[in-house]
């Protein structure tokens, strides 16, 4: 089988830097084209007939740069932070006026869809459940996408339940799932998910420690992307 080109945006940032170097590694992708900042995307995509586009560049932009990709006939996945299950409805009614697909992920990480999925089963039982997640300073959004839809996540398996709603109002809550997001230097992307119930308390843990976290996981998203009908939202569309 002859491998898949790619047009990556967001190609000389840490991430797109990253995917670039993972596609030229890999035998299934290729790059077709690296987008920066200042380049006419519409332009590239016509010179290129790429069948796929990756968005790796600034929270804010996803939803628009996929928007791009789907009218000039490309699958977009959106690694972009910021693009929630509502853009992502938008860009799945496109995708499907245009018989296209592709996917919104807002964690690559394996281990982070693992991580949703095991809470979620357990939020059944613990409905009280809190979230802290840990990022490098200077991240834009906050709280991140992943920790969002981890309590999007939460807040379907526990039903009517509110668990947590009932206490105190917090600075940040989604779903009804307070959320603490933490921004430090020496950080890099960290989840924990505390499940409390009378005289226990569980909890999960994610860490990433390097951007190679994110490999297996983009690669499935691309290859989930060439062929399925309509934009997923999360990684786990790519593992079922
Ligand atoms: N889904 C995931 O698992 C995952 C994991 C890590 C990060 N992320 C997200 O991925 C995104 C990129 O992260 P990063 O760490 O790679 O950030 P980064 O190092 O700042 O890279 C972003 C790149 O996008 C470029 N850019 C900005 N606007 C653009 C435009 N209109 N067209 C083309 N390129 C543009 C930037 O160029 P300039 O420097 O010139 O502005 C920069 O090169 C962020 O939203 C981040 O939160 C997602």
């Amino acid at each position: 089988m002859s491998s898949l080109a790619v047009v990556v945006v967001g190609a000389s940032g840490r991430m797109g830097t990253f995917a670039c170097d993972l596609l030229a590694a890999s035998t299934d992708f290729t790059v077709a084209a690296r987008v920066e900042r200042g380049d006419d995307l519409s332009v590239i995509l016509r010179e290129t007939h790429a069948p796929l586009g990756l968005d790796l560049t600034r929270a804010g932009l996803g939803e628009e740069h996929a928007r791009t990709l789907l009218e000039h006939g490309v699958r977009p996945v959106v690694g972009t932070s910021g693009v929630d299950r509502e853009a992502t409805a938008r860009l799945d009614a496109l995708a499907r006026e245009r018989a296209l697909g592709g996917i919104v992920v807002p964690n690559l990480s394996l281990g982070m869809c693992l991580l949703q999925e095991a809470a979620a089963s357990a939020a059944a039982w613990f409905p009280d459940a809190e979230i802290v997640e840990k990022h490098r300073a200077g991240k834009v959004d906050s709280p991140s996408s992943t920790a969002r839809m981890t309590a999007e996540r939460i807040a379907e398996a526990r039903g009517d339940h509110n668990g947590a709603e009932a206490g105190p109002a917090r600075e940040f809550s989604v779903a009804g799932v307070p959320i603490h997001a933490v921004r430090l230097p020496g950080l890099e992307a960290h989840q924990e998910i505390l499940l409390g119930s009378t005289g226990e308390l569980l909890t999960f843990r994610h860490d990433v420690t390097s951007r190679e976290a994110y490999g297996p996981g983009l690669l499935l998203a691309l290859g989930h992307a060439a062929s399925c009908d309509g934009v997923a939202y999360g990684l786990g569309a790519a593992l079922r």
